[in-house]
């Protein structure tokens, strides 16, 4: 499927507005970034860095009213001479990267933090894992991400085995190993998503103990305890023989990017293997459980 894409490059007073406003015409995410090749102006804990000339992008579904997001903009503005938006078409294998939103220290779990590597973490004595953003997904702050390494941060990682099925940044098996798992391998079909996890792996100490490969290369008889899939759910279900071959007996799945409306269906395809069990968090649903046999 693919998305919408509404972009205002703006001065630093009006971010904090235009962001407001697409929140509340329901974007699926809001993105701040530099308009140009400026440093970064401020780099306070918990405070979105802003730049004098900014982008602010709002990601939509397909079919949203873009003439009703450009009004509310205005609306929020108080004035009719609103910077020009700019609506475009965001193909399926692009969606993933749009999501960088927000940059800030993030609390997952009692245990676990995402720092952006220019933030102090708040608390020093947890673990800390530095990601900025980049090219591939995961920086934590979406939903269907942070499911997953809230998820994560309950299991006993201690010596584990981790597969983390569309990797993206790596998040998800860096934080694995960060809490304790013996390896982890990232899988991704999207190259760039490979070379980002390696690096970002690295920069957090746990390389060594990382691999990254695109999905042929998994060996045969690669079992992981714990296997996290942030895919599509359209992608879930078409690898459900693949994934859940992946788990050994006893261990462990946790699906997401799943909408509600789409849950009940990916529960089915894994049924014969997992008997799954739902979060939900801001309107994305994360399905977990044991492997059956
Ligand atoms: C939503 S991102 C998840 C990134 C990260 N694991 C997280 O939780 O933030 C999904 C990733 O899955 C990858 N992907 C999409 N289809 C895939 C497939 N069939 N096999 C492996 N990876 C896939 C995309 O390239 C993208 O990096």
């Amino acid at each position: 499927m693919p998305w919408l894409l509404i972009k205002f490059s703006l001065p630093r007073a009006h971010v904090a507005s235009v962001a407001d406003a697409l929140e509340a015409c329901d974007a699926l995410s809001v993105t701040v970034e530099s308009a140009s090749d400026e440093q970064r102006l401020q780099s306070a804990l918990e405070e979105t860095p802003l730049w004098n000339e900014n982008r602010v992008v709002g990601l939509f579904p397909e079919h949203t009213d873009s003439e009703a997001v450009l009004d509310a903009v205005r609306a929020a503005l108080n004035t009719s001479n609103i910077p020009r938006g700019e609506v475009s078409q965001l193909d399926d294998a692009d969606w993933a990267r749009a999501w960088m939103a927000n940059y800030r220290p993030l609390q997952i779990s009692p245990r676990l933090w995402i720092c952006p590597s220019w933030c102090a973490p708040p608390d020093p004595s947890a673990v800390n894992l530095h990601l900025d953003p980049g090219l591939a997904f995961g920086t934590g702050t979406h939903p269907t991400t942070a499911l997953c390494l809230r998820w994560l941060s309950e299991q006993p990682c201690a010596g584990k085995t981790v597969i983390d099925y569309g990797c993206g940044s790596g998040i998800v098996a860096i934080a694995a190993l960060m809490l304790g798992a013996a390896r982890a391998i990232g899988v991704d079909v999207d190259p760039q998503a490979l070379a980002v996890s390696r690096e970002n792996a690295a920069r957090n100490g746990v390389g060594e103990r990382y691999r990254a490969c695109a999905p042929h290369g998994l060996g045969p008889e690669e079992r992981a305890d714990l296997l996290v899939a942030n895919i599509l759910a359209g992608t879930l279900i078409a690898l459900a023989a693949e994934i859940a071959q992946r788990v050994k007996p006893g261990g462990h799945v946790a699906l997401s990017g799943i909408l509600p409306e789409q849950a009940e269906e990916v529960r089915r395809r894994y049924a014969s293997d997992f008997a799954l069990q739902s979060n939900e968090q801001e309107g994305w649903i994360l399905l977990a459980g044991q492997r059956l046999h």
